[in-house]
């Protein structure tokens, strides 16, 4: 059936430039649609304008240009309090004397909500958050974690169909950190809510969204769910910003049959996918990750290239063992190999031979 995906979206920018000063811009031509219930995290550096467009879809910061609509409504001219969007951002303190109870009334009373119902609908939010018990106490009396789930719960109250957070586990610590991303994506899923989520931890938006829209320079760089974003980045800055990747510099010397010969600085010539480049001479940086390094020659296509390594450091992490090799003139080239009980523990100054799949080694912008 033939159904446009404008009438599926929650959450539409369209062409959403903005600027502080009036002269840089620190959202450029930003178009983004997500369907209800669709958790999103913007993740990408500091200062790539990832907190700007979260405060233009809360109301907080106008666009300078384009139109933010909410489930098909412009809402450029809807004052923050009337989006009915849940926030939850790092440093948003909770109301410090009130109790954990009136924090959360606090947003119902607002919404004008009579006293049974602001009670059931607290009392339910904080069973959602494992905080049944803590409705009496004041926020100085709670651990950074329970203060978290708190905001969590505040934000949830009223029910909103869009939640955003900003950064809220930053402050804590990583075990805490990894229960509430459960829990965030537990609910939101549970309730169906439609959540944008911002972070710059990647190991975060890989495991709890739907969708990682990439942010450098006030540009999404790549959206895609997590596996699309690792396996096939788009471009060298997606592919060095996501996980952990190995680069060799070269030219390009022809495409042919699909794939893109490269001439290595170092000399080697090898074949690869030519993600964005298109012609020969120009210069394109190539992206292979550690774990799709082979080591083991029989296991390699018969004629799949193999480049000589030289073992520089030999890392075993339990799980795995991470090499550092010296490959092709650069000697901070990573391999990752499983901790099986066949797998080889290199040793510092072995030479070895090592190869991948053409399809594994993209040739991206330099
Ligand atoms: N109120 C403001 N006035 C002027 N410039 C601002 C304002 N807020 C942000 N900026 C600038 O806009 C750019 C984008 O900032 P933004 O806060 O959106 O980045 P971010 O991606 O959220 O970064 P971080 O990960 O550090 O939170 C930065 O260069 C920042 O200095
Ligand atoms: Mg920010």
């Amino acid at each position: 059936m033939a159904q446009t995906s404008s009438k599926d979206a929650f959450v539409e920018f369209e062409r959403v430039q903005k600027s502080y000063d009036g002269e840089t811009l620190v959202v450029k031509d930003l178009n983004l649609t997500m369907p209800k219930g669709e958790f999103l995290t913007m993740l990408g550096p500091s200062g790539s304008g990832k907190t700007t467009c979260l405060m233009m879809l809360a109301g907080f910061e106008t666009a300078t240009h384009g139109e933010i609509k909410l489930d098909g409504k412009p809402i450029n001219n809807i004052p923050p309090h009337k989006r009915g969007i849940g926030m939850v951002f790092q440093n948003y303190a909770l109301f410090p004397h009130m109790t954990v109870a009136e924090n959360l009334a606090f947003p119902l009373e607002v919404r004008k909500l009579g006293k049974s119902e602001r009670e059931a609908k607290v009392k339910r939010a904080l069973d959602m958050v494992q905080m049944g018990a803590f409705g009496g106490r004041r926020p100085a009396q709670l651990s950074g974690g329970q203060q978290q789930r708190i905001a969590l719960a505040r934000a949830l109250v009223f029910e909103p169909e869009l939640v955003l957070m900003d950064e809220p586990l930053g402050a804590l610590d990583k075990q805490l950190r990894e229960h509430m991303q459960f829990e965030i994506t537990r609910i939101a899923h549970n309730l169906g809510i439609t959540t944008v989520y911002v972070t710059h931890d990647q190991t975060e938006a890989l495991t709890m969204s739907d969708r990682v829209a990439v942010f450098n320079d006030g540009r999404i760089q790549q959206l895609a769910p997590p596996d699309e974003l690792y396996e096939a980045p788009q471009n060298s800055f997606v592919a060095q910003f996501i996980g952990e990747n190995n680069t060799l510099e070269g030219v390009v010397q022809e495409i042919r049959d699909g794939f893109a010969v490269v001439r290595l600085d170092s000399g080697e010539v090898i074949d690869c996918k030519p993600v964005n480049v298109s012609k020969a001479g120009e210069r394109t940086l190539v992206s292979i990750r550690p774990e799709r390094v082979e080591i083991d020659k029989s296991r390699l296509h018969p004629d799949a290239h193999t480049l000589k390594a030289e073992v520089l450091e030999f890392i075993y992490m339990g799980d795995i063992f991470r090499t550092r090799l010296k490959v092709a003139g650069r000697d901070d080239f990573i391999i990752k190999t499983r901790n099986a009980p066949d797998q080889r523990r290199l040793q510092p100054g072995e030479m070895i031979d090592i190869g991948w799949l053409a399809n594994d080694c993209r040739a991206l912008d330099a």
